[in-house]
């Protein structure tokens, strides 16, 4: 179980801030969904939450403790699968549970694989394909496997479902959400990030909008066990539906602010701070 703690948390990849100022605690078992339009950061958070990147020691705190490098009590699945292609689908997961379960044999944690691959619904004749073979949605699935097999309290997922058809999404949101119930009084603390409200309403304790960059959360909600939102009151709860447009319109507004910011410099021929293209140059 691990909480986090984000305490004014501020970074910046070189001279420019990318988050100024995000502030929240979130409980040990919550699943949090981020929102927040591209390049405003919400991948940068998980990476921070990582241990990819360094924050401020008192800034972020995990389980307490100030986050220093990677750890196996994080697991993440990344906005690109993160598998290594010249390893088969299969040994991606493997070698992860041998960095995690030293002492056990091939035998072991193939068969653990195995049950992981068979819960997200994959075909075990995939296993031993290389991540170039497999569809975009496969090579997800398998990412969110080996997330899944390492069972680590904190769970960091980076769009995970965005290059799923519908079906397929429903199926592993429905998966997701029942590996987090099922952890009862021991669940583990999720971030999750989506550009969907839907799926946040469907998956979040806590939903948390992120603002442009350099990015402070601008909303925030969270729901009761007895008031989250299922499948089947997503469209038809009034309360749910005007979450769902207040939502809508939060976002919608940044964009469009975005937009005519980005509008206004170009006919000042004046590329700021919130150039999107300036920004990707600095990269
Ligand atoms: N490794 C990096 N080095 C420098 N800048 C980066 C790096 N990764 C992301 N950025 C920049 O940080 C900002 C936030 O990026 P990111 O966290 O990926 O946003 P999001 O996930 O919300 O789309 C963007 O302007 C992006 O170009
Ligand atoms: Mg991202």
């Amino acid at each position: 179980m691990l909480d986090v703690s984000m305490n004014n948390l501020q970074f910046g990849y070189d001279k420019e801030l990318v988050l100024s100022g995000v502030d929240y605690k979130v409980k040990a078992g919550d699943f949090v969904c981020l929102l927040g339009q591209s390049g405003c950061g919400k991948s940068t958070l998980l990476r921070l939450i990582g241990g990819l990147e360094k924050s401020s020691p008192q800034e972020l705190l995990v389980g307490g403790r100030p986050v220093d490098g990677p750890s196996l009590d994080r697991a993440m699945v990344f906005q690109d699968y993160g598998l290594f292609p010249w390893m088969t689908a299969g040994d991606n997961i493997e070698i992860a549970l041998k960095q995690k379960y030293r002492d056990w044999d091939k035998h072991q944690r193939k068969a653990k694989a195995l049950e992981w691959v068979r819960n997200l619904g994959l075909d075990e004749d995939l296993y031993d394909k290389y991540p170039m073979n497999l569809s975009g949605g496969q090579r997800q699935r398998f990412a969110t496997a080996r997330a899944f097999a390492l069972d680590a309290p904190l769970l960091l997922m980076d769009e995970p479902f965005g290059a799923l058809d519908a079906v397929t999404k429903a199926l592993l949101q429905d998966t997701v959400l029942e590996l987090w119930e099922n952890g009862k009084e021991n669940r583990k603390t999720i971030f999750f990030v989506t550009h969907s409200v839907e799926e946040a309403l469907l998956l979040a304790t806590d939903i948390l909008v992120l603002g442009q960059a350099p990015s402070k959360i601008i909303y925030t909600h969270s729901f009761t066990e007895a008031t989250k939102p299922r499948r089947e009151t997503l469209f038809t709860d009034p309360a749910i539906l005007d979450l769902r447009n207040h939502l809508t319109k939060i976002i919608n507004d940044e964009i469009n602010e975005r937009a005519s910011r980005l509008k206004e410099e170009k006919a000042n021929g004046d590329p700021g701070k919130t150039s999107f293209f300036k920004r990707k140059k600095a990269v």
